[in-house]
């Protein structure tokens, strides 16, 4: 079985740790897995009017959300929280009422920080946007990255044999909850 795996990076800055740390997370996945990145810097801002006749950006973001099995979620911390671009993506793939896109989606929850706390509050209130949106999350291991210069190597991978293997089981426990929760 082939699975998708919808990655949404928090991030819409060209150099984000944290698109890094997908990319890097993406070479120690299973072969079955294809991860496709959501664009999520062209959805604009979420406005409830909006509801009865969704803008095109938003209408292809749900749909590459349908066609996937499982959700990745890479996002950095800002201001101890969701960075408002994630916040607004989770908001307009969950409208109208009662076409929530993310529903019933296995998803990981992961996160880079150039600060030690690593996005732990950050992926905390993801995890309670998720839970309300009805999307599992695997609960462990946990992934808090304190990302310091030459936590990437020339190639873009993770320099550090020990964060690497750290990583691989991480990627292992998703990817075998994903495939069971996904079937
Ligand atoms: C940050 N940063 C940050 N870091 C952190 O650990 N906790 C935080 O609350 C914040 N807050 C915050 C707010 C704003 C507006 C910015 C721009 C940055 C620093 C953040 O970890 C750093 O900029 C990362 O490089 C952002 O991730 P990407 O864009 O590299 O993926």
């Amino acid at each position: 079985t082939q699975y998708t795996i919808a990655v949404v990076v928090g991030s819409l800055r060209q150099d984000s740790i944290n698109r890094k740390l997908a990319r890097a997370l993406e070479k120690l996945a299973p072969r079955e897995f294809t991860f496709k990145y959501l664009e999520i810097g062209d959805l604009p801002l979420y406005n409830q009017d909006n509801d009865a006749n969704p803008p095109a950006p938003v209408t292809r973001f749900k749909a590459e959300i349908s066609a996937a099995q499982a959700l990745l979620f890479v996002t950095p911390e800002y201001n101890r929280s969701v960075p408002g671009v994630l916040k607004n993506a989770l908001d307009n793939a969950s409208r109208p009422y009662g076409q929530n896109a993310w529903a019933g989606k296995p998803a990981g929850v992961i996160g880079g920080s150039i600060g030690t706390i690593g996005t732990a509050l950050a992926q905390s209130h993801l995890r309670g946007i998720l839970a309300y949106l009805d999307v599992p999350t695997l609960g462990q291991p946990e992934v808090y990255l304190f990302v310091k210069e030459g936590f990437f190597d020339a190639a873009g991978e993770i320099a550090s044999e020990g964060t690497r293997k750290f990583l691989q089981d991480w990627m292992d426990r998703y990817a075998a909850w994903v495939k069971k929760i996904a079937g």
